[in-house]
């Protein structure tokens, strides 16, 4: 067997090995990327091979949690694709205004800027009140860090540029409080949202929601598990209410696409059809 080939069978016991003593499934995901991410982590902790790190990764939860991290890509950023935040206020949020109370789904919400980015909109449109967004992750990590609602100023001058491309109705600033090096998103926006742990790969859905975000969380998974995933979307969304996948992301080749129209050209936006 060629090296490439003992490796890909470590892999796959690896994978098995972490689905069984911790129950997080990444036996679908896209191999290419995960064996990157693998080997970098194996390198930062100065392993030199997948099985000399096995045992302790089953063993040690600590080291389990580190890898955890680094399995995931946790990149994110408010306003992200502006061009779907503009399409977001004015194709989906008129309608939600018609619901006397409207769920959003945030899934794989990394540190929480896509859910900030969507509770600054609902506000700017009089929805706050009447919203519920539930924002989820598998790493308990970045949960943490959108929890406290704060993000590097650094961060927040691309952001505030983001705001004004997608639309923003006023100054980005009026969304948070500078202190030293950080900005601390106002606390309001905070209100309507709920940070939990949810794993796509193993969790179900719970209950029903008027919109579904799930971007740039598929693109690491394989066919099998997007389809899992989508289905798993496809039971909790009414006929008439919304789903949006991020830009390299859509319904095409999927099994559900026939029961969705898209919005916009170019933009991962979808309705789901009364059919
Ligand atoms: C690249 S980030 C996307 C963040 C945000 N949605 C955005 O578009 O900016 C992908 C996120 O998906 C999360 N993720 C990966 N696998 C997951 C799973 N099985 N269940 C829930 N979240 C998952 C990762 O932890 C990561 O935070």
């Amino acid at each position: 067997m060629k090296p490439d080939q003992v490796e890909e069978v470590e892999v796959q016991l690896l994978l098995e090995g972490i689905f069984r003593v911790w129950g997080h499934d990444f036996r679908d995901y896209a191999p290419a990327s995960l064996r990157r991410r693998l080997r970098l982590w194996l390198q930062d902790n100065a392993y030199t091979s997948i099985s000399q790190a096995q045992g302790e990764v089953l063993r040690e939860p600590e080291l389990w949690d580190s890898l955890l991290r680094s399995l995931t890509v946790n990149v994110s950023a408010m306003f992200r694709d502006p061009q779907f935040f503009a399409a977001l206020r004015s194709q989906v949020l008129p309608l939600l205004k018609t619901y006397a109370f409207s769920k959003i789904w945030v899934a794989g919400c990394a540190s929480g800027e896509e859910a900030y980015s969507l509770a600054i909109l609902l506000h700017e449109e009089g929805l706050s009140g009447r919203c519920q967004i539930y924002a989820t992750d598998i790493n308990e990590a970045v949960l943490q860090t959108a929890r406290t609602g704060i993000y590097s100023l650094e961060k927040i001058r691309g952001f505030t540029a983001a705001y004004q491309s997608a639309g923003g109705r006023a100054a980005f600033s009026d969304y948070y409080t500078a202190r030293y090096d950080n900005a601390l998103m106002a606390p309001h926006l905070g209100e309507n949202i709920v940070f939990a742990a949810h794993n796509l790969s193993t969790d179900g859905a719970f209950g029903e929601m008027h919109l579904v975000l799930c971007r740039n969380v598929m693109i690491y998974f394989n066919t099998t598990l997007s389809e899992r995933v989508l289905t798993l979307f496809d039971d909790c969304l009414p006929a008439g209410c919304f789903l949006a996948l991020g830009q390299k992301e859509s319904l095409h080749l999927r099994s559900l696409k026939p029961r969705y129209k898209a919005l916009q050209r170019d933009i991962s936006l979808y309705q789901k059809l009364y059919v």
